[in-house]
């Protein structure tokens, strides 16, 4: 083979070679498309940017036992401060007297010894309902 023919056959080979690469890049090379691709797994938070909100919300409204378990179990399980014991209907029952939305309001306001939501600030009433009736029905 000649010089010449030697060349011809490298510059075909060449040709065919960068053809099948560009075929595979043939992909999404946008800007947007590259800056996704390479964009970092964990977006950072900056200044100025929506917060993300929705990943920290809390997952929904905690369950009376829950919360009763955390903030008044402490109190309301060994009597601790005069706290009316749970399951003690005796202790429970002058305070049912007075009608539960008395209850609720002291229970949310605090009252004497109670502390305002039994210490659970970041409670909603909605929670410290669903505490108060968890500890009825113990
Ligand atoms: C630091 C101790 C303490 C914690 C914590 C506590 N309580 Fe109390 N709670 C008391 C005391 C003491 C009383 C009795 C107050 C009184 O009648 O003088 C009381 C009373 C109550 C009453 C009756 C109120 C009334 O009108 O008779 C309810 C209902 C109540 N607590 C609910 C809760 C709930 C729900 C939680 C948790 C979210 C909680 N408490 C946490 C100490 C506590």
């Amino acid at each position: 083979m000649s010089a010449k023919g030697i060349f011809l056959r490298l510059a075909v080979s060449a040709i065919a070679a960068l053809s099948l690469i560009g075929a595979a890049n043939a992909a999404d090379m946008s800007e947007e498309a590259i800056a996704e691709r390479i964009a970092p797994v964990g977006s950072v938070y900056l200044e100025g940017q929506a917060p993300v909100e929705a990943a920290m919300a809390p997952a929904g409204p905690r369950a009376g036992d829950a919360v009763y378990n955390t903030y008044c179990m402490a109190c309301h399980s060994t009597g601790a401060a005069g706290a009316p014991k749970a399951g003690d209907a005796a202790a429970w029952e002058p305070r049912l007297a007075q009608g539960r939305d008395t209850l609720i309001s002291h229970a949310i306001n605090g009252f004497n010894g109670m502390p305002a939501k039994g210490t659970c600030m970041d409670c909603s009433d909605d929670e410290i309902v669903a505490a108060i009736d968890h500890m009825l029905s113990l």
